[in-house]
This record gives structure tokens, C-alpha cells and sequence, in this order.
């Protein structure tokens, strides 16, 4: 069995990672030749952003065709040698599947507006409330409504995301059954991962007006969705024991996530929720600036943490990935303290309670794009909002300054492979701008560097396999309204690991509450950590890990 709770997953934004043949897209075979970089970071999986056959409206994340590679990113030899390679390194492959919506060139939606009433059932299609009414109020997460008119059918489809996704209707029996086929040809490939799109959205309440948010409340978590996950559980994954998943949980309930990731529920191995990245939100409203809430984004990892571990139930815990901005810039400081920030942060998401998920770059503190002017995004969430935002009335530059934190174009630009041309990304143009710093920030750089951010997420990824506390204590929060430390203990059996970190630039005493001359620091940020029975004396962004055992 898969033991999913010492393991560490690297996710690839395959587009931004390697291009192997120079035209500006990174592929598989560019994912191939750096394994051994990923070896020598100690990841045990690759998750990988989806590769198949595409329109590429929204990356990837509209599929064509389930069963092939988009010819962009290679072929079928070149996935079954990424494999083997993989295989030989031992590191497994985590899928990205997308089953909440296909593409609108899927061949179910063409022959859906084709007019055959078979597929036109694969979707969602209703009438409208009147003439140029939509069946509902619903807006669509990449702005406007969630709805499209088909004329020739007077009907509208509804598309959660863009309107070139249309949302698929797993109440068809057929749908589902599509779904499990598409799983079982990747597991016969070898397939030991997947994760699941927005997974939580697949079933739908009612469909009625919203006059209290945008609708979300009548698809999220469904009344099917936990009857639908230990469905596709039995027929699929659920059969091979080495098999992990993980569902993407788009503003789910803790409650709800006992269920999908309970360690008797069937349904999955982990989730990831989205709450704690929030916190630099209004409610809901991503695009706004304002500045992060420290306590909030406490109080929300420590229920998490606490409520899933008393629910056995277990979380994945990130910071980053390929809708994130970077964390460094987000919650970290990108100048003065850009490297010791960087660690601080990867400490506190690796000595939690959970399988710690490092999206492409983060082990290197790459930051965010800083992109002046429109012509730089490609992102569709972005673009749209770009517009949306002026429409709302702010001026070209405030929707500027938002951008530049909120977009996901943020975390897409290219690998910083060397400080060469393109960031040794590419030799042709990349698709999508490399980020200035890259002579500053670099992988072959911080190879060669033993006290590097990189070297950092090594030890951390060790330290999982070493201590049993990391992986499987439980996790007892400290001081939890301190306003600038969070700090935080672990037990199991005889072990005891002590996590204090320093969210901020000011240094400062943290009390421990007692006396902590007898553990051993394994991993801190800072040569010489300053203690004094209890007292322990934090630089700027300074993070200890201290550890007791007996
Ligand atoms: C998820 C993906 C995101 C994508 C969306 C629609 O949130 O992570 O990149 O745009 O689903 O598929």
C-alpha cells in the first residue's frame, strides 16, 4: 500500500516546465529529461497538470479527447517512456482528471449540439426563464453568466468555468460509466495517482436563482456527490491499493471533506480545500487588494488540521500551484528577506498534518510575474477579469495591481531551469514570458548551493521519511493569537516535534511555554538558533524545527 502520509508530491504545469524540442511549450519529453532533478529533490510523485488532447482554451483543463496526448505535449511512446522512466527512479505519476467538464470540440458535445438526444443528456441543457433569460442567475467562475444559448435547440447549456466547458450530467448513468472507463485505460497504462478537477461540483441541487452569492450553493457539494465518488471508488481505483487520489474541492465544508477523504469512506485518499488561500480574499471576491489576515489564515490551517485528524480524514497541504500566485510574493517578503521567507513558509506546510503538495518552483522561491501590461497574460480567468474589472469602474491601473497579485499567469510562467537565455526553459520563445529574475533565481544556482531554498525542501522531504511524527502525529496548535508567530507541536508515541516560525520581519521572543532544552533543532532557517529555557529569540522570518523524543 501506498503509504500517501510519508510521501511528497510534485506537482508539473507541463506547458511551463521543460520544452525538450524549442517550440516554446514545454512537453513530455521535456518532463522525461528532468526526473533526476525531481529525484534529487527526494519527491515521490509527479502530479501533472492535464496533457491530453485539447482546444487549450483553459490549459489543458477543456478536454478533447480523454485517451490521447495533445500532439503539443507529445505522444503515447513518449508518456509510456516518462513512465518507465519514472518507474526506474521510483516516482509515480498522478494524473489530472477533468470530469466536471469536457471541452466544447469533446466529441460528446459536438454530437450533443448535433442534436443526438443520446450525448445532448451527457450535458446540462435547460430552457430559459424567458426570452434571453437564463435558466438561472448563476455566474460562471471565470466571469459572466454560467449559462450559453444554443439557438437551434432554444436552450441553454449550463458551463460552470468558460463557456467553452460545458459541465458534463453524471445524473446519466452513462456519463459516469464514460468517466470509469477513461480511469481504467490510464490505470492499465500503470497509472498510480489521479487527481480530480473541481470534483465537488459534479452534482448539482436544483437549479434555481441565487439572490445571495453567485451560485455556488446549489452545485457545490452536492446531494449525489459522496453516492458518485464511492460509485467511481468500487468500479476503478479502488481495486488496486497502491492507487492515490486526491480531489480538488472548490469551497467545500470540513464536514463534507470527512466524508471524501475519511479513512473508511471509500471515496478518497486526500483533498485539498482552498479556505486557508483566502485570506487575502473579500469573502469570496478574489479580485480585490487586500492586505493577507494572519490569524485568519491560523485559525483555518489549525481546524483543518484538528477537525480532519479527529474525523480521520486526511488533507493535502500546499501553498502553491498553478491557480496560486506565488507564496513567496504572497504571504512571504520577495526582497530582503526572499530566502528565508521562501523556507519559513515551506516549513510550516511540511511539518503539518498531511501530504505536502510543492508546485514547479516553489523549491526554488521563484515569485510572482509581475506583468505591466495586458499583451504579457494568457490566462482566460485573467483576461476576463481584466475586462470585468474596468466594466465595474476601476481604472486600467488599479486592474492592473490586481492582476499582478490574484492572476494565475502568476505561477504559469516558465521553469527557471539556469540564468541563460529563457531561463534555459526553452531555446525558442517561450509561450508565455520567463520572469526577470531568473539570473537571480535559478535551479543550476541553487543546486550548487547547499544553504539554496532548494536544499531546504530536500531536508524537509527527509525529515518526513525520518521522523514517524511528521507523518503521523497529531497536531496540537501554540500560542494560536500570537500576532506574528505560528507555532505549533506534534506527538506520536514517544515523539515530540516543536514548529515556530516567524511570519514577519521584525524580530522578537516567543515564549514556548516550557522548557526546551532538551530537544534538538533538525531543521531551521537561521546558523545558531537562540533559546534560553523558554525563551526562544526569532530573527526576521527565522522557523525552527526542534524535536524530543522520550
Ligand atoms: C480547477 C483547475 C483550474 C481550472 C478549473 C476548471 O480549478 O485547477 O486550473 O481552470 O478547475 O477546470
Amino acid at each position: 500500500m501506498a503509504d500517501f502520509k510519508k510521501s511528497v508530491v510534485y506537482q508539473i504545469y507541463p506547458k511551463s516546465f521543460y520544452d525538450s524540442n524549442g517550440d516554446g511549450l514545454g512537453d513530455l519529453k521535456g518532463i522525461t529529461r528532468k526526473l533526476d532533478y525531481i529525484r534529487s529533490l527526494g519527491a515521490d510523485y509527479i502530479w501533472m497538470t492535464p496533457f491530453f488532447v485539447s482546444p487549450q482554451k483553459d490549459n489543458g483543463y477543456d478536454v478533447e479527447d480523454y485517451y490521447n496526448i495533445d500532439p503539443r505535449y507529445g505522444t503515447m511512446e513518449d508518456f509510456e517512456e516518462l513512465s518507465r522512466e519514472a518507474d526506474r527512479r521510483g516516482i509515480r505519476l498522478m494524473l489530472d482528471m477533468v470530469f466536471n467538464h469536457t471541452s466544447d470540440r469533446n466529441q460528446w458535445f459536438r454530437k450533443a449540439l448535433a442534436g443526438d438526444p443520446e450525448y445532448k443528456d451527457f450535458y446540462i441543457f435547460r430552457k430559459g426563464k424567458g426570452p434571453g433569460i437564463p435558466p438561472t442567475n448563476w455566474e460562471s467562475k471565470f466571469g459572466g453568466s454560467a449559462w450559453e444559448y444554443v439557438e437551434a435547440f432554444d436552450e441553454y447549456y449550463l458551463h460552470l468555468f468558460d463557456v467553452s466547458q460545458p459541465d458534463l450530467n453524471w445524473e446519466n448513468p452513462r456519463v459516469r460509466a464514460e468517466v470509469q472507463k477513461v480511469l481504467r485505460f490510464w490505470m492499465d497504462k500503470g497509472v498510480k495517482g489521479f487527481r480530480f478537477d473541481v470534483v465537488n461540483l459534479i452534482s448539482k441541487a436544483s437549479f434555481e436563482d441565487d439572490f445571495e452569492g453567485d451560485g455556488r450553493r446549489f452545485y457545490t457539494d452536492g446531494p449525489r456527490v459522496h453516492e458518485y465518488l464511492r460509485e467511481l471508488n468500487e468500479a476503478t481505483f479502488g481495486t488496486d491499493s497502491e492507487i492515490i487520489t486526491v480531489g480538488e474541492m472548490s469551497s467545500t465544508t470540513l464536514e463534507n471533506c470527512f466524508g471524501y477523504a475519511g479513512e473508511d469512506s471509500h471515496e478518497l485518499s486526500m483533498v485539498f480545500s482552498f479556505h486557508h488561500l483566502k485570506v487575502d480574499f473579500m469573502g469570496n471576491e478574489k479580485w480585490v487588494m487586500v492586505p493577507f489576515d494572519f490569524q485568519k489564515l491560523k485559525n483555518i490551517l489549525y481546524t483543518w488540521q484538528t477537525e480532519m485528524a479527529n474525523h480521520r480524514a486526511w488533507n493535502a497541504v500546499f501553498w502553491c500551484n498553478h491557480d496560486q500566485p506565488r507564496v513567496v510574493s504572497r504571504f512571504g517578503n520577495e526582497g530582503k528577506y526572499w530566502k528565508e521567507s521562501a523556507k519559513m513558509l515551506a516549513t510550516v506546510i511540511h511539518c503539518l498534518r498531511g501530504t505536502p503538495y510543492i508546485y514547479q518552483g516553489e523549491e526554488l522561491g521563484m515569485t510572482n510575474a509581475h506583468f505591466t501590461s495586458i499583451d504579457q497574460y494568457r490566462d482566460v480567468e485573467s483576461l476576463n477579469h481584466f475586462r470585468i474589472l474596468q466594466e465595474k469602474g476601476l481604472t486600467e491601473e488599479n486592474a492592473y495591481q490586481i492582476l499582478q497579485i490574484h492572476s494565475r499567469d502568476n505561477s504559469r510562467t516558465p521553469m527557471q531551469w539556469t540564468d541563460g537565455p529563457e531561463a534555459g526553459f526553452t531555446g525558442g520563445t517561450p509561450w508565455i514570458q520567463v520572469n526577470e529574475n531568473h539570473d537571480r533565481i535559478n535551479a543550476e544556482a541553487e543546486l550548487a548551493d547547499e544553504d539554496s531554498i532548494f536544499h531546504y525542501y530536500r531536508r524537509l522531504i527527509e525529515l518526513r521519511k525520518t521522523y514517524d511524527v511528521i507523518a503521523y502525529g497529531d497536531l496540537e496548535p501554540l500560542d494560536i493569537h500570537h500576532p506574528s508567530v505560528m507555532a505549533y507541536k506534534r506527538n506520536w508515541q514517544q515523539e515530540k516535534l516543536l514548529v515556530v516560525c516567524n511570519f514577519y520581519g521584525k524580530e522578537l521572543t516567543w515564549q514556548a511555554g516550557e522548557d526546551v532544552a532538551e530537544y534538538s533543532c533538525i531543521l531551521g532557517n537561521y546558523p545558531q538558533q537562540q533559546r534560553d529555557g523558554g525563551s526562544i529569540r526569532l530573527r526576521p522570518y527565522e522557523c525552527m524545527v526542534l524535536y524530543r523524543k522520550g
